[in-house]
């Protein structure tokens, strides 16, 4: 016995082999296709059982009109019999040629039948004298009208009529049979004929079919071209193509078009967050063999000069150090692998403690930092990474400030939110720059920047930290006036 292995024996053994076949064909998934098939199954299966109704219908109707034909007849000829008194005697000659004629024209036979289940005539003249008992000449006898029945299998329909006296005796009955076999010839011809009329609607359909499927599907394959060559332009200037012939179709361009400018500027983004950190990285570098070389190709170097180079080269790498730790950092928040440690705090407590760390850099430039709190507010946050996040934003607000200008730090508190303000009589923002003041090494006074120091990357971590917080950042500035950073935190952090 074949065996099926290898391949073959997996697909045959766990489900039909055509079903498989049926899931893995590209096909049988193809739109196109399926309105074909619709289309296809909607012209021609109607067609097709429209046949079969119409020829049955026929049959029937054609079976009923000769046992009506064949019934008439003999009732007719039956009353023929018992006045000719043909029961007692069977020898009138023309009521046997009129038997015979009527058996002739059926193609079929007569058989008469006394009241004793004896056939007194048989137009084929092989039973006469013998006894016929049968279930429809039974319930004839018995007073039941015409009985009739049909043979399929040889092809003809037989009609039992009682023989009556004009009492209403019941005398005897006549047995005729009649051959349909034209109802089959008929049928075959009227089957014929359909069968061609269903092929030229079927091949009529096919056409349709293909058509409407082609038709109706063509704005996709426009949209699919649109695709395939956005794929090609990718990264180019990349001319929109609209494909507006059906709702659905202006949608996914939309749709496409949207997330391709998301990409686009995903990679864009990607593309200088690189060279800012390679040109963020080469600074401190540059400045660093600039130091060591004017050291190197100096001879008798005084050690003040030495100290002092060295020194300067200390602090370049303090600051690529901080560079590379603020880009960890950063790092590490963005994978949202940064697992928080959150546990109740009060929120006025870790202010004050920010607050105390900053206030000898205020000092310095005569900044006076005030924080108001009213009432004890209690978070669920992770305070190692929130007290980085806020100090950025008031060494921010000390940074770009005038000198003698002040800070001041607010804590509140609705239901659900902490909500914390830090604002200052600093150099403002701009407006163009306020909302990219939180991008990685955006810095946005240009002017000011070498001289206050600063990697931008401060705003960008607070901002990470508060968003893995569930909470929000906004900041509203005025230039020359001052800046105000809102930080909102849930109380209650739910993963
Ligand atoms: N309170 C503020 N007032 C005026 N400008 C501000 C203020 N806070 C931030 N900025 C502007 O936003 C830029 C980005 O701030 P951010 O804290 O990210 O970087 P940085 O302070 O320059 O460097 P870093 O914080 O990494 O040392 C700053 O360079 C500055 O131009
Ligand atoms: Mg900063």
């Amino acid at each position: 016995m074949f065996t099926p292995s290898g391949a073959w024996g997996t697909i045959l053994k766990d489900e039909s082999f055509f079903k498989q076949l049926l899931k893995k064909s590209i096909i049988f998934k193809s739109l196109k296709f399926r309105i074909f098939i619709i289309v296809l199954s909607v012209g021609i299966i109607p067609a097709f059982i429209m046949r079969l109704l119409l020829i049955k219908s026929y049959e029937t109707r054609a079976v009923n009109q000769r046992i009506t034909d064949v019934t008439n007849q003999c009732t007719i000829l039956c009353s023929r019999l018992e006045e000719a008194g043909y029961m007692d005697d069977t020898s009138d000659v023309r009521i046997n040629d009129e038997l015979t004629q009527l058996s002739n024209l059926y193609d079929g036979r007569i058989l008469i039948i006394n009241d004793n289940f004896r056939v007194i005539k048989d137009t084929y003249e092989r039973s006469e004298g013998r006894t016929m008992v049968s279930k429809e000449v039974i319930a004839c006898l018995n007073g039941s009208s015409n009985m009739s029945n049909r043979n399929k299998t040889y092809n003809y329909v037989e009609v039992t009529v009682p023989v009556t006296s004009q009492d209403g005796d019941i005398l005897g009955a006549m047995v005729a049979s009649a051959a349909t076999d034209y109802i089959d010839v008929n049928k075959a011809n009227l089957n014929q004929r359909a069968w061609v009329i269903e092929i030229t609607v079927a091949t009529f359909v096919l056409v349709i079919a293909y058509a409407l499927s082609s038709t109706l599907l063509q704005p996709f394959d426009k949209v699919l071209g649109a695709i395939n060559s956005a794929k090609e332009g990718y990264g180019a200037d990349l001319k929109r193509v609209d494909v507006p012939d059906y709702t659905e179709t202006r949608e996914i361009m939309d749709a496409f078009y949207l997330l391709l400018g998301q990409i686009n500027e995903a990679d864009t983004a990607k593309e200088e967050f690189v060279a800012n950190v390679s040109h963020e990285l080469k600074t401190p570098l540059a400045s660093m063999k600039v130091l060591s070389d004017s050291i190197r190709n100096e001879e008798n170097v005084p050690v003040e000069m030495y100290r002092e180079f060295m020194n300067d080269i200390a602090e370049e790498v303090d600051r690529e150090n901080q560079i590379i730790t603020d880009l960890l950092s950063l790092v590490k928040l963005d994978k949202q692998a940064a697992v928080l440690n959150v546990e109740q705090t009060d929120l006025g407590e870790l202010l004050e403690g920010i607050v105390k760390r900053l206030e000898p850099i205020a000092a310095e430039r005569g900044i006076e930092l005030a924080l108001k709190k009213d009432s004890v507010v209690m978070a669920d946050v992770d305070s190692i990474k929130l007290s980085q996040a806020l100090m950025n934003i008031i060494e921010n607000a000390i940074k770009y400030n005038k000198n003698f200008g002040w800070v001041k730090i607010t804590l509140d508190s609705d239901i659900q939110f902490a909500q914390i303000t830090v604002s200052d009589s600093g150099i403002g923002i701009p407006e163009d720059s306020l909302n990219r003041i939180f991008d990685r090494f955006y810095r946005a006074d240009k002017s000011h920047s070498k001289e206050i120091g600063g990697n931008g990357l401060g705003l960008a971590i607070t901002r990470s930290t508060i968003l893995l917080h569930k909470g929000s950042v906004r900041v509203s500035s005025i230039e020359g006036e001052g800046s105000t950073f809102t930080v909102r935190l849930p109380l209650i952090y739910e993963k």
